[in-house]
């Protein structure tokens, strides 16, 4: 066997899998015993999908085993690895494992082996077997990407049942929303520092123990201040709008808190904190790089409109944006900066799985960019807006590596498969939308890769979750297709479970609020433009328009206007669906079960909340609606009383 390992002549074995006649090489069964650390041992291309085993010393407990491979246009990219999971232990003192991986890739196809490389993160050592080895694909041919199938329903303009649930009256979904997440911010919980979110109602101070989200994360905190701002910007009721400011300010204070904590591990990307906002440091996905960015949109918002409203100069210098002069207080030029020198590096992603370079984490931090470059301006800062200016530029140039041709999507990360994600399929692509374009052009809500990626993502539940074989209510109105984070998902809210990823609220209202914002953009635009890469999208959102590739339909002509009924009756089909499967007293937890419909993962996910009111303040603004926002904000919240 060692001359077999050494030559690597190779033994090849014909085997079948789902009835396809696949060879697979074999190199070594058995653990190397020449003082290698890491030896492939057999792999097969098979049907489009690769198989590999590899013996991995046992040196260390954090272990990343990637194997590395030319694809099928003879290139070598961030794309063309997988990695292999943990299969099992080898003989009886543990000091070998087994690691494996099945992962389809034949969208990018594979001619050649490269390398083995086994990372011992924990001590900082890498071993890696080169290999340089031919692949043979054997099998049936792989298969090609797949069409999108015809929709199984043409939901047209909006919907009554929507508008009540969602409108501005006590005990509508709307206002529940509303009071339920400011239930999470300042939290009365004993020892909360003030400014800070629990990120849901789940934890040891509350009745639901499992999950533990008793705490306050960085990216969960700034998306809910979001919201705060909005609610802050829109309200003309002086009350109401001193609550909001209040708690913006305590969450400036709480945000340069955490800057500040002596023992940050990974800087200003670090990414969860007690609610006594002092760090989190036990194992976690640090950094975080998204964070700094939400954190800073949101307070830019927040002081733009301060200044606004006639708000001191000094007090957003003090309080939010000179952290040069005021650094235990003014947290925002400080996670610009952080932003600007750190965008390049990988950081993990917002479901704190995998750490690449992701589109949802640039999009964040192009416009904290964009924005911060204008607002360091404005603060009279020149030189960090040069600073700002010039990384906004220099990331802008790397957004185009996302868009892959070959799968017409937006990848989420530009990397190598993790965690089996070979879809490359993530509504973190539509929320980095959502949450990260700036308003000028760049990645917005009608651009035609965003357009494909959010079909190809939203579709792709429809094989992964039985319930979305219910395709109307008990009145026949249509559900739209419910949405989780990513098809191959195994979180079930409170731990892993093959098959066990469910829709979430925030995900499938996620998809909602692109359907309206979009519909927004395109009124905006005056008309809609179909090239090829967006045509699927118009073919399955709108299919009564036929709408054709090369044409422009001016607002207002018939096709556009059957076009945007299609778009806002998805819209509302999607929010259908999140009030479907929403409990009758309104609460909203992280998930609800992909076989039953019943809610489970975090109660009371304060991300819920706010998610359903923005994309209700998106359905409001497409539906013109000048007042809704500012209506539900003058209702002020009920403030929390620690008991
Ligand atoms: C041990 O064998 C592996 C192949 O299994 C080879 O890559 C490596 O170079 C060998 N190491 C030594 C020290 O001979
Ligand atoms: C590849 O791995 C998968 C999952 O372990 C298995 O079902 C399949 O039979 C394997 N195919 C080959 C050709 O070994
Ligand atoms: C493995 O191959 C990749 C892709 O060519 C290359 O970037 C990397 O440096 C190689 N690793 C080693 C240790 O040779
Ligand atoms: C792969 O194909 C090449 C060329 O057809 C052939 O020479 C080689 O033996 C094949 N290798 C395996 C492992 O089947
Ligand atoms: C903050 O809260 C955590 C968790 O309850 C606790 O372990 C820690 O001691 C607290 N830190 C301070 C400074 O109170
Ligand atoms: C941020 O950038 C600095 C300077 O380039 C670097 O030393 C640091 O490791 C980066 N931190 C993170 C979290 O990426
Ligand atoms: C949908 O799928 C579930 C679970 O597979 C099944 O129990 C149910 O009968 C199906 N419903 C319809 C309408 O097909
Ligand atoms: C669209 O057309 C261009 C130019 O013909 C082609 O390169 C591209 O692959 C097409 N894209 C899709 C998604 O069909
Ligand atoms: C709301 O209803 C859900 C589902 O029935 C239940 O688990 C939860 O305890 C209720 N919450 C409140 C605050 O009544």
């Amino acid at each position: 066997m060692r001359n077999i390992i050494a030559a690597f002549a190779g033994l090849v074995f014909a085997g079948t899998a789902y009835g396809q006649t696949c060879q697979t090489t074999t190199l070594t069964s058995s653990v190397p015993t020449n003082g290698t650390e890491v030896a492939l041992g057999s792999y097969s291309y098979c049907g489009g999908t690769l198989n590999a085993t590899a013996y991995i010393a046992n040196l260390d407990y954090n272990k990343v085993v990637s194997l590395y491979y030319t694809n099928a246009q003879g290139q070598s990219t961030p794309l063309s690895v997988v990695t292999f999971g943990y299969s099992s232990s080898i003989g009886t003192d543990g000091s070998w494992e087994l690691w494996t991986t099945s992962t389809p890739i034949y969208i990018d196809g594979i001619t050649r082996l490269l390398n083995l490389t086994f990372q011992a993160t924990d001590i900082g050592q890498t071993y890696t077997q080169t290999l340089n080895l031919p692949v043979n694909a054997t099998g049936a041919a792989a298969p090609t990407l797949a069409s999108p199938p015809a929709p199984y329903a043409t939901p047209r303009g909006f919907g009554d049942d929507i508008t009540t649930w969602l409108s501005i009256n006590i005990g509508s979904e709307l206002e529940t929303a509303f009071q339920k997440m400011f239930v999470n911010i300042n939290p009365a919980i004993t020892g909360a520092a003030q400014g800070v979110v629990v990120a849901a109602r789940s934890g040891p101070s509350y009745v639901n123990l499992d999950p533990d989200y008793e705490y306050n994360w960085v990216r969960d905190a700034s998306l809910t201040m979001d919201v705060v701002q909005m609610l802050y910007s829109a309200s003309t009721k002086v009350k109401a709008q001193k609550q909001y400011e209040d708690v913006l300010f305590q969450y400036a204070g709480a945000r340069a808190t955490e800057q500040n904590d002596p023992n940050l591990q990974t800087g200003l990307g670090e990414p969860k904190f007690y609610l006594n906002n002092t760090i989190f440091s036990g194992p976690w996905g640090r950094p975080q790089n998204d964070g700094p960015a939400t954190s800073a949109i949101t307070l830019m918002e927040f002081a733009n409109d301060y200044l606004a409203n006639g708000g001191s100069m000094d007090t957003v210098k003090q309080k939010i944006y000179d952290s040069t002069a005021f650094p235990s207080a003014a947290p925002v030029q400080k996670d610009l900066l952080f932003v600007a020198s750190n965008w390049t590096s990988p950081s993990f992603d917002l479901w704190e799985e995998e750490e690449s370079d992701h589109f949802y984490t640039r999009m964040v931090q192009r416009r904290a960019l964009v924005m911060g470059a204008a607002f360091a301006t404005k603060m009279g800062d020149s030189s960090t807006s040069a600073t700002l200016s010039a990384a906004a530029s220099a990331l802008s140039a790397t957004l185009s590596q996302f868009w892959d041709p070959n799968r017409h999507i937006l990848l989420y990360e530009y990397g190598p498969v993790l965690h089996g994600k070979s879809s490359y399929l993530d509504i973190a692509v539509v929320l980095g939308v959502i949450h990260g374009y700036a308003g000028d052009g760049v990645y917005g809500f009608t651009n035609d890769e965003v357009l494909s990626s959010a079909l190809r993502i939203a579709i792709s539940f429809i094989n992964v979750y039985p319930i979305a074989n219910k395709t109307s209510d008990s009145s026949g109105n249509v559900l739209g297709i419910p949405i989780g984070r990513y098809p191959e998902d195994v979180y079930n809210g409170y731990g892993t479970v093959d098959n066990g990823g469910n829709p979430w609220y925030l995900c499938t209202a996620a998809m909602a609020q692109l359907m309206y914002s979009a519909s927004t953009e395109f009124a905006d635009a005056g008309s809609i433009s179909i090239s090829n890469v967006s045509k699927p999208f118009f073919d399955y959102f709108a299919p009564a328009a036929k709408l054709q590739v090369g044409q422009n339909y001016a607002y207002g002509s018939q096709k556009y206007n059957q076009a945007i009924n299609g778009l806002n009756g998805w819209g509302d089909a999607f929010m259908r669906t999140v009030k479907y499967y929403t409990p009758s007293n309104g609460t909203l937890s992280e998930e609800f079960n992909r076989n039953t419909g019943v809610a489970q993962g975090a109660a009371d996910l304060t991300w819920s909340y706010a998610s359903v009111l923005t994309a209700a303040f998106a359905r409001a603004e497409t539906r013109g609606q000048k007042s809704y926002v500012k209506n539900l904000a003058n209702l002020g919240f009920q403030a929390n009383t620690v008991s």
